[in-house]
């Protein structure tokens, strides 16, 4: 691993992306800042974190092997990785909120900004953002935010634990690599946040209803059984899942 530290950024995915248009990158090349001050997240939203305190780090990965309908997959890897480095952390209840928030306890932890780079019309390569709450002890005004420190009361080394994400990642890839996609769906599925529960979704009109979620098509959409017994799919810009 290639690790280039920093000490503020604006974003760590936005440095890398620049990076890689200027110089060719080896992969696992990894960014990580100390601060980031143009933090983004999921759908255009910023993501937020006390300097200092939590990992904000991006990892540049070749890809080649995915057809654009495919992508889905390097995403279910990464949330795949993550989970069994906060399992092998001890951390309790974790679950995967679709598409790829990673939560202990019903409260997100960790939030992914997967960021594709295209050549000729397909995916090649991708910047892969992650965003972990390590030793923040305060989410004032985000009820849904905590950190490993808040669950578990121990101090994180930052570098120790982005080593075992990375090494991780390392381990999916090569899930997506040899196409074993049943594999990763189902290991994603089985550890799907609300899976099979009575849940409300924030439809893109406002509108709230209710379902329940019965797993991902093959493209990551959510497959949802609405209360008129119908599965339908939804995109992220359609719905969203209220806690
Ligand atoms: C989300 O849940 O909305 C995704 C958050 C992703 C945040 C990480 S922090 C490191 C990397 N750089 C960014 O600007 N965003 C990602």
């Amino acid at each position: 691993m290639n690790l280039i530290k920093l000490n503020a950024i604006d974003s760590t995915n936005t440095y890398l992306k620049g990076l890689v248009s200027k110089v060719e990158l080896e992969d696992y090349t990894v960014v990580m800042a100390e601060t980031q001050t143009n933090g983004r997240g999921q759908m255009g939203t910023k993501w937020m974190t006390e300097p200092g305190q939590n990992l904000t780090f991006s990892v540049f990965k070749k890809i080649n092997c995915l057809k654009n309908d495919e992508q889905f997959y390097l995403s279910i890897a990464v949330s795949l990785a993550i989970y069994d480095a906060l399992t092998f952390l001890n951390i309790p209840d974790l679950s995967i909120k679709w598409p790829n928030d990673i939560l202990s306890w019903n409260s997100k932890v960790c939030g992914i900004l997967i960021e594709n780079i295209f050549k000729n019309g397909h995916m090649n390569a991708a910047v892969i953002g992650i965003g972990l709450n390590l030793n923040q002890s305060d989410f004032e005004g985000m009820i849904n935010a905590s950190s490993l420190k808040k669950i578990t009361g121990v101090y994180y080394n930052k570098v120790e634990v982005l080593q075992k994400i990375v090494d991780r990642i390392k381990f999916y890839e090569s899930w997506v690599v040899e196409r074993k996609f049943e594999d990763l769906k189902s290991g994603y599925e089985n550890l799907l946040f609300r899976r099979d529960k009575p849940s409300t979704f924030k439809h893109k009109d406002g509108s709230l209803m209710m379902g329940f979620i019965k797993g991902i098509s093959d493209q990551g959409l959510l497959k949802v059984l609405l209360e008129d017994e119908i599965l339908e799919h939804f995109d992220l810009k359609e719905l969203r899942l209220l806690y």
